[in-house]
């Protein structure tokens, strides 16, 4: 951390969790034992990105598309997430963290644990030290859709429909578009994550299996990201 330049560490920073169940598998394990031993990862990731000084932090922990998995598979994610909430949320709430989640709501997610998140969210909701975002049940097609759904039911004609009408309909609008999103397991794709905030954002990429995912491997994230060029389309010097 100390090759850090700390006047552009990221505001926010998105993750794509990636490579629990190969994780497992490399073990001779179930893959639901890649997900359970994802949690430690996270919550050094949590940890680095504190003592980074983020102010977000996003992680996409289920998507609109990983319904797609086998039914026990599905089953045992939202158990575990709901029993993650419980176990862990005072210790996020004594860290300052306050936690959101974004995503759909649907019939399809359980109603306990929806109870958790809008305790986890009620419990920390005047904590100002870092954002922890839970992209749950998220796709960024679903919520681009979903802004437009809005945008139409608020009655906006096509002639004031604007980049920033649709940016305001977004699931949280106060959320600043992530410098950097970094995706484990060696996959180069976004699968849905943010596609509308991730626009501009810095990608980096990392073979790491998500369960052995530490702060370091965050830290060297961010070099990588303070290495690049950000142009937005422009020139710099
Ligand atoms: C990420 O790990 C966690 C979720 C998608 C819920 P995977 O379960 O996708 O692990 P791999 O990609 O199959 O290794
Ligand atoms: C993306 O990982 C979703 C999460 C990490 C929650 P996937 O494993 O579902 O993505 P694909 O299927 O490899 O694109
Ligand atoms: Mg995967």
């Amino acid at each position: 951390m100390s090759d850090l330049d700390p006047s552009r560490i990221p505001v926010h920073i998105a993750a794509v969790m990636d490579g629990n169940g190969r994780w497992a598998q490399q073990r001779g394990l179930v893959r639901t034992e890649g997900h359970a031993a994802g949690e430690e990862a996270l919550f050094d990731a949590v940890e680095g990105a504190l003592e980074l000084g983020t102010k977000w932090l996003t992680v996409y922990a289920f998507s609109t598309e990983n319904w797609r998995r086998p039914k026990d598979e599905v089953k045992y994610l939202m158990g575990f997430n709901e029993s993650l909430l419980v176990r862990r949320r005072d210790e996020l709430n004594d860290r300052g963290v306050r936690m959101r989640f974004l995503g759909r709501r649907d019939w399809r997610v359980p109603k306990r644990l929806i109870r958790r998140m809008d305790e986890s969210i009620e419990l920390t909701q005047h904590n100002t030290v870092m954002t922890l975002n839970i992209a749950f049940n998220y796709g960024g097609k679903a919520e681009v859709a979903d802004a437009v759904a809005q945008m139409i039911r608020d009655g906006v004609s096509a002639d004031k429909v604007s980049e920033k009408e649709i940016a305001k309909r977004l699931y949280d609008p106060s959320m600043p578009d992530p410098e950097l999103m970094v995706r484990t397991s060696g996959e180069f794709r976004t699968s849905n994550f943010l596609m509308w905030q991730l626009a501009y954002s810095e990608l980096v990429f990392t073979d790491v299996l998500w369960p052995d995912f530490r702060r370091q491997h965050l830290f060297a994230a961010v070099a990588e990201y303070q290495a690049r060029d950000r142009r937005f389309g422009g020139l710099n010097d």
